[in-house]
């Protein structure tokens, strides 16, 4: 598409490109070339026009796109493939598409719009343009299927690390894959499997985060937080990217190479937001409360019950009292 090549040209350009010089590289008019630039304005670019200069791409550092993310990714060797998309449905049903045609991954989808995010529990994960990170990757483990919740630990781990390198932030897990500042939610996980008689086929892992989100509706606002709310100042999104799968390759390698969640414990035990907490664990069976004391190495959250037993959770919803 026209308004795909002209802001490529420009981000490339990081300076002014004369409307005769794109109308020419691109073969079209200058009306052509006006009307690409005012639909990328509505996309949220912010692009200056001036006479006899052309036009420039502003802030920059602000945006994603392929060419921010072919030059974070240029000297890394975990992932394979990464794809930018401007708009898409879901970046988790990209990779399930990419995997259904033989993609062998490591490949990342990253979009700057989801039109059908989608979180846990079958619930709506809002995605609009230029505030967030929605991204999925595309792995092929070689794990038992009912090892593959470990993955979804050496997620949050390595994007709560990945969110504190890049911002500064005291990000923190809570368990098992929410990562929270100050106590509020900053992004979610959702990890999906594809498992063909007793191996995975594939996993996708879904990763959303409030990057520049302004504001948050009402009803949520004590729960919900973004990046930006926090820092008290906008986040440039490709260096948290490459951050957290820095992090991602590096946990991953350490996890495949001793079989074992052992060596990520105490970094995970160390980001848990949840330890030596009271809890309340939501469990189907009955709810009670306790204290959060660690994980096991199986990724289960390990917690003091108020009749001084022990019990390692493994699912139902845990929340910080
Ligand atoms: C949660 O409910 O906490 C998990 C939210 C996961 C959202 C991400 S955004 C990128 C990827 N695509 C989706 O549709 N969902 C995940």
């Amino acid at each position: 598409m026209l308004k795909d090549d002209i802001l490529k040209a420009l981000l490339e350009a990081g300076d002014y490109c004369s409307g005769q010089a794109l109308c020419e590289r691109f073969h079209v008019t200058r009306t052509a070339v006006w009307k690409a630039v005012a639909r990328l304005r509505d996309e949220g670019y912010t692009i200056e026009a001036r006479q006899n200069r052309g036009y420039r791409l502003q802030n920059t550092e602000y945006l994603l796109s392929q060419a921010s993310l072919d030059e974070a990714f240029a000297a890394q060797n975990f992932l394979k493939r990464w794809v930018f998309l401007q708009q898409t449905d879901s970046t988790n049903l990209e990779v399930k598409r990419a995997a259904a045609a033989g993609d062998w991954g490591p490949t990342l989808f990253v979009a700057e719009e989801q039109t059908a995010g989608r979180g846990r529990r079958g619930r709506n994960w809002s995605s609009p343009p230029g505030s967030g990170i929605w991204m999925s990757l595309l792995l092929r483990p070689k794990l038992r299927p009912e090892r593959a919740s470990v993955l979804t630990l050496v997620t949050a781990l390595a994007v709560t690390d990945g969110i504190r390198e890049a911002t500064g932030l005291e990000a923190a897990i809570k368990w098992p894959n929410d990562v929270v500042v100050k106590g509020k939610k900053v992004a979610g996980i959702l990890t999906e499997m594809s498992t063909d008689m007793d191996r995975i086929e594939f996993v996708v892992i879904g990763i959303g985060i409030n990057v520049n989100t302004e504001s948050f509706p009402e009803e949520i606002q004590s729960v919900a937080t973004s990046l930006a709310i926090e820092q008290g100042k906008r986040a440039a999104r490709t260096p948290i990217i490459a951050a957290i799968w820095k992090h991602f390759a590096a946990y991953e390698r350490l996890f495949e190479a001793t079989g074992s969640f052992a060596a990520l414990k105490e970094r995970y035990e160390t980001l848990l937001a949840n330890r030596n907490r009271e809890v309340r664990v939501l469990d189907p069976d009955g709810e009670y409360t306790g204290t959060a004391i660690g994980i096991t190495e199986e990724g289960e959250l390990l917690v003091l019950r108020d009749d001084q037993s022990l019990t390692a959770v493994r699912s139902g919803e845990v929340s910080v009292r």
